[in-house]
């Protein structure tokens, strides 16, 4: 199963992992773990807010869809910058916010 990791240079985040399965929104699982995710549109793919910075495992993250280049495009995010209520994981990946 996919799993997640967090920043390890944040203490509070350093043992911290879940555990994902390929059919699951990301920012949901996270929320659900009780990550707080910043979100205005609760996952409707319109404001933007609930960006990640992935650190490892970009190639395990779903493709872009055109929602998520829209609102990329509109926020000028970098390439690993995704907007994580459009991602479902396929395998390893590690993540952080500016905000954790
Ligand atoms: S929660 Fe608004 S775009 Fe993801």
């Amino acid at each position: 199963m996919p799993s997640v990791t967090f920043n390890k240079n944040k203490p509070h985040l350093a043992s911290l992992s879940l555990e994902i399965s390929t059919e699951e929104n990301l920012m949901f699982k996270l929320l659900e773990k009780g990550l707080p995710v910043a979100s205005s549109c609760k996952g409707d793919g319109v404001c933007g807010k609930c960006r990640i910075t992935v650190l490892e495992g970009l190639e395990n993250i779903s493709s872009e869809t055109t929602i998520e280049i829209t609102l990329k495009t509109k926020n000028k995010l970098k390439d690993n910058e995704r907007i994580s209520c459009q991602l479902k994981v396929k395998g390893a990946i590690k993540i952080d916010t500016n905000y954790w």
